[in-house]
């Protein structure tokens, strides 16, 4: 698939077919993630892949987290089931000391936001679908995983083969809300 095709066509998928991720597709996944540009290219990144359904199931259970969901009304969080259903989910980790603080900006965030990003195009190229998956319970999932106290778990992945393509997606702010000519608002 050509690039611009993958960005434009890229969406959160949340039902999957029941058919396995071969392995080398997923090998290809995470090279194309290990490939990403980082601060001072200290590559902050881990990824843990589950294939277990036992596990996957308790990485369900814990993509609910009431502070945030229950003030917008939601039930659970929208990817729960993708997480139980995916043939695997990919834990994207991050260590906040492989990478820089400016003006008391963090870049591991951005870091691991664009291996993440690299991850999700890789999956449309490949004919596999996933979602971001932001909003979880960090500390129980670090207890179950064995994912050490200074690391930081930044998103859940469930991949793959979509159930069914889909035609469009939320819409986007148009580039005149968001660009600006030579100065801020300009
Ligand atoms: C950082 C981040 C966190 C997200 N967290 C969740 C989440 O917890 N649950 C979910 O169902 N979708 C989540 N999403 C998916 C977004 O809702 C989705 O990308 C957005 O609505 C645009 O839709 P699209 O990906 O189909 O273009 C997240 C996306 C990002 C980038």
């Amino acid at each position: 698939m050509e690039l611009f095709d993958a960005i434009r066509t890229r969406r959160s998928v949340r039902k999957f077919q029941e058919r396995p991720v071969e392995d080398d597709k997923l090998e290809q996944l995470l090279e194309a993630a290990r490939l990403a540009p980082s601060w001072a290219n200290m590559q902050c990144w881990h990824f843990i892949v589950v294939k277990d359904a036992t596990k996957k199931a308790a990485i369900s259970e814990l993509s609910y987290v009431e502070s945030f969901f229950a003030p917008k009304g939601y039930k659970a969080n929208p990817a729960k089931k993708a997480l139980a259903e995916a043939p695997v989910v990919i834990i994207a980790c991050a260590d906040p000391e492989k990478s820089g603080v400016l003006w008391e900006q963090p870049y591991y965030m951005t870091d691991i936001g664009i291996a993440c990003q690299n991850l999700w195009l890789a999956a449309r190229g490949l004919g596999l679908g996933t979602v971001f998956v932001g909003v979880f319970d960090e500390a129980r999932l670090r207890e179950l995983f064995d994912i050490p106290s200074n690391i930081r778990v930044v998103g859940l992945f469930p991949v793959g083969y979509p159930f069914e393509e889909k035609a469009g997606g939320p819409p986007r702010k148009p580039l005149i809300e968001i660009v600006y000519q030579e100065r801020w608002g300009g």
